[in-house]
């Protein structure tokens, strides 16, 4: 089996100062060439646990390479499921992650944090010896309303037997004591069966980023089976990076994130304006790695995706926290959106201009590219990088 440990042909890093490395990049955009503009480019890792919103593997190679040095201290303060981290990791750097979101923090702490094999089969067998208690449906349905769900309720998703064991993890994985990473592990890959248009996926027929309107026969899918078969595929990719820096995955909000040492880059990309809502394109994995009915009202509110619909002035502080996690002279570059009616440079540039210095923005116009079957671009029109160093 071939195994995706480095980022294999992404080369050394230009030389030049950061106004010739940004521009070259904008202007060569060496991600869209083959064979990284391939679809499954990256290897399986990033496909640990599907996710609305993910940044190309191969853009997040490329900034870590061309933005950042071996050895080097990488942070992405809203990093979903980690794409940066990890191929930061991958790279020789200590890659940090860093999100608000519980789906997003559980699946980047797999991918970045070290764990041993005992303890994901440790956790395995604690699973299945819930899953085996037999607890049956109706008491399970006392304390979680399977009637809930954005597309469909979530009982209509799966044979009641494949409920039950669904119901029966949720509750496993909220309230068993973490054995760290290990538990992460397993996690992860419990949220990425949960629903899809393939044999793995516990569901019945839906799609594997947006738990679209099910559709097909109620089929028993034993929980235990699907993901022994998942973990089995991906192990060996994770175990692969134990010789890389060990990174760290952290679920704050970034203005409170605080680390024990600064970073020498911070490569992110926020979530862009009028982008389809993250928590009803995300719901069902949302739901399983914690939120109930009523956080689905007051959660998104806490995020920046809903704070920018009205104002920018959160980039002020983005800027304070970056500037205060940064080393000085550290590299800060955005990955922005444009739509018709809105440039995020324009916004955010200010609120960036007294603690950084802007080196360049480029403009990638994205009309031609695929969506993977589903919109995943809301109204996006075009891709900016933004490339700043801090003063
Ligand atoms: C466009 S997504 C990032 C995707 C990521 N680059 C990846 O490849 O998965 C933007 C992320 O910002 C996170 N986010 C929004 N507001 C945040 C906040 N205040 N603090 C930390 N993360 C936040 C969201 O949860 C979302 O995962």
């Amino acid at each position: 089996m071939q195994l995706h440990l480095l980022a294999d042909g992404i080369g050394p890093r230009p030389t030049g100062d950061l106004v010739s490395r940004a521009e070259a990049f904008c202007v060569e955009a060496p991600y869209r060439q083959p064979p990284f503009n391939m679809r499954n480019w990256g290897g399986p890792l990033h496909s640990l646990c599907s996710y609305q919103g993910k940044l190309k593997p191969s853009i997040a190679a490329f900034l870590v390479s061309w933005f950042s040095e071996p050895g080097d201290r990488v942070l992405d303060p809203m990093s979903g499921v980690g794409s940066v981290p990890l191929e930061a990791r991958r790279q020789g750097r200590v890659g940090i992650g860093n999100d608000l979101s519980p789906l997003a923090a559980t699946v980047s702490a797999a991918k970045l944090v070290p764990f041993d094999t005992d303890d994901v089969d440790d956790v395995l067998g604690r699973l299945t010896k819930r899953l085996d208690e037999d607890t049956p449906l109706s008491v399970l349905e006392r304390s979680v309303d399977v009637d809930f769900g954005l597309n469909g309720p979530i009982h209509s998703y799966f044979h009641p037997e494949t409920l039950r064991e669904v119901l029966v993890a949720r509750h496993f994985f909220l309230t068993e004591p973490s054995n760290g990473a290990a538990h992460d592990v397993v996690r992860s890959n419990v949220l990425h069966i949960l629903h899809g248009n393939r044999p793995y996926a516990l569901s019945r027929r839906s799609h594997p980023v947006t738990p679209l309107a099910p559709t097909g026969e109620f089929e028993y899918r034993s929980l235990t089976r699907q993901l022994k078969a998942r973990i089995h595929r991906i192990l060996p990719e994770l175990l692969a990076l134990i010789s890389q820096p060990d990174g760290q995955a952290y679920q704050q909000d970034f203005r409170t994130l605080e680390l024990e040492s600064p970073v020498d880059a911070i490569l992110t990309s926020p979530p862009f304006a009028k982008s389809l809502r993250f928590w009803s394109m995300n719901w069902m994995r949302l739901w399983f790695a914690g939120w109930d009915p009523i956080d689905f009202q007051t959660e998104p509110k806490r995020y920046l995706e809903t704070e920018q619909m009205t104002s920018f002035d959160a980039y002020s502080d983005f800027a304070r926290s970056s500037a205060r996690l940064l080393k000085d002279g550290g590299i800060l570059v955005m990955h922005l959106g444009e739509t018709a009616t809105l440039n995020m440079v324009d916004h955010i540039r200010p609120h960036l201009a007294p603690l950084f210095d802007i080196a360049f923005t480029g403009r990638e116009c994205v009309l031609d590219t695929e969506s993977h079957g589903l919109s995943d671009k809301g109204a996006t029109t075009a891709h900016w990088y933004l490339f700043a160093q801090k003063c």
